[in-house]
């Protein structure tokens, strides 16, 4: 059978390196993809004195080319400091493959986006790199977008979960559109509350689900 893959792209396939989780990461995401509705994990253990990525582990929910590059990705960025593994971008990826169909490209741009939001949880846990900024709904609502809507694959800010972000002196009220009974509420819970507690300014997260069909 012959498949529409480099011999690179099924050697990583077959043999994914970097492949599990970490416990105890210092910083970790899930990606989605709206194009297939696939999923990748990645995490990063990181030396506080150099800032570089000691450790990196991925899971893969997607296909063929999904793998591969969450595989090379890894390897890329081992080793690397946070600010050269921002860099690696999907191309490069798609390159140490030695390419990838393109129609194939949404899958290796998921798992880059992977490594880069592993690196933002990273930042926004220990406030590196930038001043500390005050957490604001959009900074909110751009962590949600990590947190999977498990009846759809998708993030919960993209399949219209979050109904209400309120902030108001350190503590996050946050109005999710399912029954408080919903088989997935306690789930989205623990994940909305593991995403939004360790900003620095955040001492409680309020979760409450609202059913909007009553
Ligand atoms: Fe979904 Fe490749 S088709 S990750």
């Amino acid at each position: 059978m012959k498949f529409p893959y480099s011999e690179k792209v099924l050697e990583h396939f077959r043999n994914p390196r970097n492949v599990g989780q970490i416990e105890n990461p210092d910083g970790k995401a899930v990606e989605g993809s709206p194009a297939c509705g696939d999923m990748v994990a990645v995490y990063i253990k990181v030396d506080s004195k150099t800032q570089k990525i000691k450790d990196i582990k991925f899971e893969s929910y997607g296909c063929a080319s999904n793998i591969a590059t969450g595989s090379i990705i890894t390897e890329l960025a081992k080793g690397k400091t946070l600010q050269e593994a921002k860099k690696i971008n999907w191309k490069q990826a798609s390159e140490a493959l030695g390419g990838l169909p393109s129609i194939k490209v949404h899958c290796s741009v998921l798992a880059v986006e992977g490594l880069r939001a592993a690196i933002q949880d990273y930042e926004d846990r220990h406030g590196v790199v930038k001043k500390k900024e005050p957490t604001t709904e959009k900074v909110v609502r751009k962590r949600l977008r990590h947190v999977m809507n498990p009846l759809t694959g998708l993030d919960v800010v993209r399949t219209n979960l979050i109904k209400e972000i309120n902030i108001e002196k350190g503590v996050v009220k946050i109005k999710v559109g399912l029954p408080p009974d919903h088989q997935f509420a306690s789930n989205i819970k623990e994940e909305i509350t593991e995403k939004i507690k360790p900003l620095w300014d955040v001492e409680e997260v309020n979760v409450l689900f609202v059913d909007e069909s009553e």
